[in-house]
């Protein structure tokens, strides 16, 4: 059997450093902020949005929420964002993706300052990303490095199968692994064997939104994996995209859904929120 990377756990420490961490530069006079901005009324993205509100809230941080119709133009959006990036009360700021059609994801990425972009998108900071430089680490993949340093793995020399390539989590966890040393493979649909590559991996992180695809059997015997998957099975299941119970029957640590990453993306976010502040009250941005 394996240990259980408990996220909701690593994220409540987490979250309590940062709160000690504002309270902190609250006595400086500086109250770290963000501004959400959610366009359009898809249920999920609104969740997410308000779980993010709150939990700035309740780490003592400000937040203001800006809600958009669908119909908004990439030019009232981009008017938004040249507002919240000259505000002096906003640290961060985040756009909750995706957008609507008639807007271009990349301008509004773009547009956003590269000094308050603690989502980590802007091409400026995946650059410094890539040449290993400090920079906002995207909060999903960032939060699973943190797991994996909680759970005491040491990625130097070891074998990472990434699954999945997307710009938010797959392109970037790789980046982050192979900055710590690991030998990194990204898995992808047209990836030819993906289970001889799963079957030869040290840690495996799963990223591609499909059920269980990750059969258990897979695991090698003693492997660390990091379920970044939530999928939503009937109204109430939520599963990852490895088969949790088969897998954590040969894997040494595997990080649970729900429980396991999610509640370290969110945890992340206030975390480059409070970065971002404390740069700004130094002037070293
Ligand atoms: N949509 C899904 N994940 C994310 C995220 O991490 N940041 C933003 N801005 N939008 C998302």
């Amino acid at each position: 059997m394996s240990t259980i990377i408990d996220g909701k756990a690593i994220a409540a420490k987490l979250r309590a450093e940062i709160a000690t961490e504002v309270k902190i530069l609250k006595e400086k006079g500086i109250i770290p902020g963000l501004a959400t901005v959610l366009v359009g009324e898809d249920p999920a993205s609104e969740v997410y949005v308000r779980m993010k509100g709150n939990a700035c809230q309740e780490l003592g941080m400000h937040s203001v929420k800006h809600t958009l119709p669908a119909t908004t133009t990439e030019a009232e959006l981009l008017a938004l964002v040249a507002r919240l990036n000259s505000d002096p009360t906003i640290h961060g700021i985040l756009v909750q993706l995706p957008l609507p059609k008639q807007i271009n994801s990349d301008t509004i990425l773009e547009a956003i300052s590269p000094v308050k972009d603690v989502d980590g998108f802007h091409p400026y900071n995946v650059g410094r990303l890539m040449v290993g430089k400090p920079t906002f680490q995207p909060c999903t993949p960032y939060g699973v490095m943190v797991m994996l340093r909680e759970a005491g793995v040491d990625l130097a020399g070891k074998e990472v199968v990434v699954v999945g390539r997307s710009n938010i989590v797959g392109k970037p966890v790789a980046l982050m692994c192979l900055q710590q040393h690991a030998t990194v493979t990204i898995c992808h649909s047209k990836t030819r064997d993906l289970p001889a590559k799963v079957k030869g991996a040290d840690v495996v992180i799963a990223a591609v939104g499909v059920p269980e695809m990750i059969k258990g059997e897979w695991i090698k015997e003693g492997a660390v994996v990091i379920d970044v998957g939530v999928n939503r099975i009937g109204e109430k299941k939520l599963v990852g995209d490895v088969e949790f119970a088969a897998a954590s029957q040969r894997a040494s640590a595997i990080t649970p859904v729900p429980g396991g990453v999610g509640p370290m993306t969110i945890t992340m976010l206030l975390y480059n929120t409070l970065e971002a502040a404390k740069k700004a009250g130094t002037g070293d941005r």
